[in-house]
């Protein structure tokens, strides 16, 4: 996600926004930028690829002086990271600058418009830079009207704030499904993406709502709806601490990435939708003709990613029928596998760094296959050498053990799947409207899904001191697995193995023993029967089992001394579901160990070396 500030008050509006996009930073970001507008020198725009030091390098000769200014940390969603995509974006006289989070939807036709019938020229690939040019062309004297205006024009999500040199006392925010809010300060008043960017001047703000226009002064703030009527708010006052609220009043980054869930998901599928209800992949040029020609699909990847791809092979094999292998890209790069013109080869990567898979990447690229990638770091190098990206759009991962990450990666390979199987005649109109409305409801699930977290805290708090953890599935339940025992090893250090129900009888289940705790993720219509027997069977050697069931399901009580319950949902679609109860167990047992959950002892957010 990207970071907003904004200021207009009688201080010096450069030192105050720098030092509000400092507080940002945690977010992830690749390039930042800032607009002041002075009367004399008119609208300054200073904007850098890179850290904020650099932008900081690059104004440090300049006396900029100015009482109102915006600024922005990128997240680039369009266009990769530069100097010219950085924000803020000018409108086509250079007299208004917009910073902006979010992604306008339908900038394409924009730009068209604005290209073939006001002649504007564009000098980024951004979708922000469309809105402030249309908000330029708009505007008539009257910014806050110019701003209605254009985003009457304008689907999306979208948290901006706008500033103009002809109205150098007025700013002017609005939000739609991003962050937004307004911090009144002793000293003039702000606008930022989130609380940490202003605390330190201010701790009594406005949380903006859905289609709000605020118009700022340096003694006034005015909130309008979407109808310009004016819409009285209470304050709220925060009372977190400055660490708190980077994470939102979250203990972890991580439990604020595992509620984050729902938004991501529902970024991922909702924008990659046309009009009509069909998927429409930017930024993947795969045709029918492309698709019918591959006869194999690797899917290659690490860690979270890799249990990730083995969705993928599920949702490929089963939607679009092409045979599918899924390999740890450290083993990939060194057996010589069988890869020519006809393979399609997929990469997932949350960080688009890993150095396995990205070397996994090359080897494929040199034999000659296609090269799709699903990462979630707009212009990472993996990204930058494939011939197709899908981003995830799930928002900078910070917690070093992913979840909102690799939920978006499975919805990525659900689309890729049906969207390769439409083009393949293989899914007929019902069976995708089906699965299609269901994808868009999984993130009120989810939502409905994490309200029940004190139940998974509960367990928690009864098997935290376990030494030893299996956790078994038949299916996509043993993928699931694989997810929920690597979150568990990761961030608590317990001892987990994760295993298919089926294998067990091949020499594990040696292993178990009394009160040794068995996960058994239960949540297939098509095994659930299976499913009670290796219940039944762990249960004979006094094993302690927590199932994970579809709602419902509840002859699963009789065999298992715990049960946690998802909602239903299709079969192909639970893993979007069984696998955030098993972040939660594994985050709060972590936390009862007291162990360090956002950055665990010998591992990195990104593994760039071998
Ligand atoms: C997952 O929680 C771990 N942090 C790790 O397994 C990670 O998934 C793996 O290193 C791959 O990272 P990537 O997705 O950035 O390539």
């Amino acid at each position: 996600m990207c970071g907003i500030v904004g200021y207009v008050g009688n201080e010096n509006a450069r030192n105050i926004i720098i030092d509000g996009l400092k507080r940002l930073e945690y977010r992830g970001y690749d390039s930042a930028g800032i607009a002041l507008a002075d009367p004399e020198q008119g609208m300054i725009v200073r904007k850098k690829k890179g850290r904020i030091a650099n932008l900081e390098e690059y104004i440090s000769g300049e006396n900029l002086f100015s009482t109102i200014g915006i600024g922005h940390t990128r997240w680039a969603t369009h266009g990769a990271p530069s100097d010219e995509n950085a924000h803020p974006h000018v409108s086509a006289d250079g007299k208004i600058a917009l910073v902006h989070n979010g992604i306008i939807e339908n900038y394409v036709e924009l730009k068209k418009e604005l290209m073939e019938k006001h002649g504007i020229v564009f000098s980024s690939e951004t979708d922000t830079e469309v809105l402030t040019k249309l908000i330029g062309v708009l505007y008539e004297g009257d910014l806050e009207d110019a701003v209605f205006k254009a985003l009457d024009r304008v689907r999306g999500a979208f948290a901006i704030g706008v500033i103009s040199q002809d109205e150098p006392g007025r700013l002017v925010a609005a939000r739609k499904d991003s962050p937004l809010i307004v911090g009144l300060g002793r000293d003039g008043n702000f606008i930022a993406s989130d609380i940490p960017a202003i605390l330190k001047y201010c701790r009594q703000i406005y949380l903006i709502e859905n289609n709000e226009v605020v118009v700022l002064t340096e003694n006034n703030v005015q909130i309008f709806d979407a109808q310009r009527r004016p819409v009285r708010r209470d304050v709220f006052n925060v009372t977190w601490d400055a660490d708190a609220a980077e994470k939102e009043g979250y203990d972890h980054f991580m439990l604020k990435e595992i509620h984050e869930q729902p938004e991501g998901i529902r970024n991922t599928v909702e924008r990659r939708m046309d009009d009509h209800g069909e998927i429409v992949l930017d930024g993947i040029n795969l045709t029918r003709e492309t698709i019918e020609y591959f006869n194999k699909v690797y899917i290659v990847a690490c860690g979270t990613a890799y249990h990730a791809g083995l969705i993928g092979k599920y949702a490929i094999e089963k939607f679009a029928h092409i045979s599918v292998e899924v390999d740890i890209a450290s083993e990939f790069r060194y057996r010589d596998p069988f890869v020519d013109d006809r393979t399609l080869f997929i990469a997932i990567s949350q960080s688009g760094e890993t150095l396995d898979t990205l070397a996994a990447l090359r080897e494929a690229k040199k034999k000659g296959a296609r090269v799709l990638s699903v990462v979630n770091v707009v212009g990472s190098s993996v990204a930058r050498e494939s011939d197709d990206v899908f981003y995830t759009w799930a928002g900078p991962e910070i917690a070093v053990a992913s979840t909102k990450a690799y939920t978006t990666q499975l919805v990525c390979m659900y689309l890729i799947g049906m969207y390769m199987g439409r083009k393949k005649g293989l899914l007929d109109d019902e069976t995708y409207q089906t699965l299609m409305n269901e994808l868009l409801v999984i993130p009120d699930k989810l939502e409905t899904l994490l309200q029940k977290e004190r139940v998974v805290q509960d367990l928690a708090r009864r098997f935290y001191r376990s030494n030893n953890v299996f956790f078994i599935g038949r299916g996509p339940d043993s993928y699931v697995s694989y997810e929920g025992s690597l979150k568990l090893k990761e961030i608590s250090y317990i001892n987990s193995f994760a295993i298919a129900a089926g294998e067990l009888k091949h020499g594990t289940i040696a292993l178990i023993e009394k009160d040794t705790l068995v996960v058994a993720l239960a949540t297939q219509d098509s095994l659930f029967e299976k499913m009670l027997s290796n219940i039944k069977e762990v249960k004979s050697r006094d094993a302690t089992v927590l199932a994970i069931a579809k709602e419902g399901n509840t002859t699963v009580e009789a065999e298992a001394d715990y049960v946690f319950y998802i909602p239903q949902c299709p079969d192909e679609l639970t893993p979007l579901l069984s696998v955030v109860p098993l972040q939660q167990f594994a985050y709060y047992i972590a936390k009862m160990r007291g162990c360090d959950i956002d950055k665990p002892k010998n591992l990195a957010k990104s593994v760039t070396v071998e």
